[in-house]
């Protein structure tokens, strides 16, 4: 690996070498848990501390499953019944968890930027992992959605990928990219309602798409985004039922693809919104192997940053 890594915070000038072998990583540790069966003590005695101020299902529980099958103490931190309901501030919290001392923090925060203002303002050794900030980044999903494309299309350069929906507000989006990028995908097509998509000079490479039939069109990869309202200022959309005739994924819509195109979609799913039931149940999806593949990928970021 060309750098140690102090951090994880975005993908983002992360080289391929790198990925590559954090990806090798999480396959090994995969293999050396027995698939989750089994407890490795390489992180035995430290203390690894969930900090969301997001919901949260996959990200946490995978964070925390990851943790405890290296052998590391993991703490969920408790925002709603903790001091900051009672206006602490976020770098009064952190100091206060540090005093305890940790060993990693991983965070969610709604503004951009929080856990690299964390890595600025922390006063012990804690690693800082961004378990999603704002739409900026979102790492660890982008490492296990390249995993979970490698183990069935290896070869980047030949890879044509679509990501569908509210790329706008999508760290997600943002992390698959620098991703992809860096692994060499050959074409990268975001594609959504003129509304949701980014500025095209935040993704150069990336090639802007209002018709999702034209964008699905030979696609070996189809990730599909989450209308991620919460991070919306004014209502965007017209009505769900429309958003689903113009960029939902359906059955119909996926014979457009390349033969066996994988469909990903990093979760929470709205059935008939972004996605068909029968296309997020269906033998292409691989929804629920990138979440199998998010505990793996997360024991290796933990492995990478705390093993000794
Ligand atoms: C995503 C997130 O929080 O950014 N979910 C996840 O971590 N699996 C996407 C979303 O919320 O839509």
């Amino acid at each position: 690996m060309s750098t140690h890594l102090r951090h994880l915070i975005t993908l983002q000038n992360m080289d391929a070498s790198t990925i590559q072998h954090l990806l090798n990583r999480a396959e090994s540790l995969r293999e050396a848990c027995a698939h989750g069966t089994r407890r490795i003590e390489l992180l035995r005695g430290r203390t690894v501390l969930n900090l969301f101020f997001e919901p949260s299902t996959r990200t946490r529980t995978s964070f925390e499953l990851a943790a405890r099958r290296l052998g590391a103490d993991v703490v969920n931190f408790d925002i709603a019944g903790s001091s900051t309901s009672k206006g602490e501030t976020l770098l009064d919290t952190l100091h206060t968890l540090e005093a305890m001392h940790l060993d990693a923090l991983i965070v969610r925060h709604r503004e951009s930027g929080t856990p690299e203002f964390l890595v600025h303002h922390a006063a012990s050794a804690v690693c800082v992992v961004n378990a999603g900030d704002g739409n900026h980044a979102h790492p660890t999903q982008g490492l296990l959605d390249a995993l979970t494309i490698r183990q069935h299309r290896p070869n980047f350069n030949l890879l044509t990928v679509t990501i569908c929906g509210d790329v706008l507000h999508s760290r997600v989006a943002r992390s698959d990219v620098h991703a992809l990028q860096a692994l060499g995908a050959r074409a990268i097509r975001l594609c959504g309602p003129r509304a949701l998509l980014p500025d095209p000079s935040e993704f150069p490479g990336c090639t802007l798409h209002e018709d999702f039939d034209d964008a699905v069109e030979g696609s070996d990869v189809i990730i599909m985004l989450r209308l991620q309202k919460e991070r919306m200022i004014a209502t965007l959309l017209p009505d769900e039922a429309a958003y689903f005739e113009r960029y939902g994924l359906t059955q119909e819509r996926l014979r457009r693809s390349a033969s066996g195109a994988l469909v990903l979609h990093p979760g929470p799913i709205n059935r008939g919104i972004e996605i068909a039931s029968e296309v997020a149940d269906g033998t292409q999806s691989r929804i629920l192997e990138q979440v199998a593949n998010g505990v793996f990928v997360r024991m290796a970021v933990l492995a990478e940053l705390l093993a000794r």
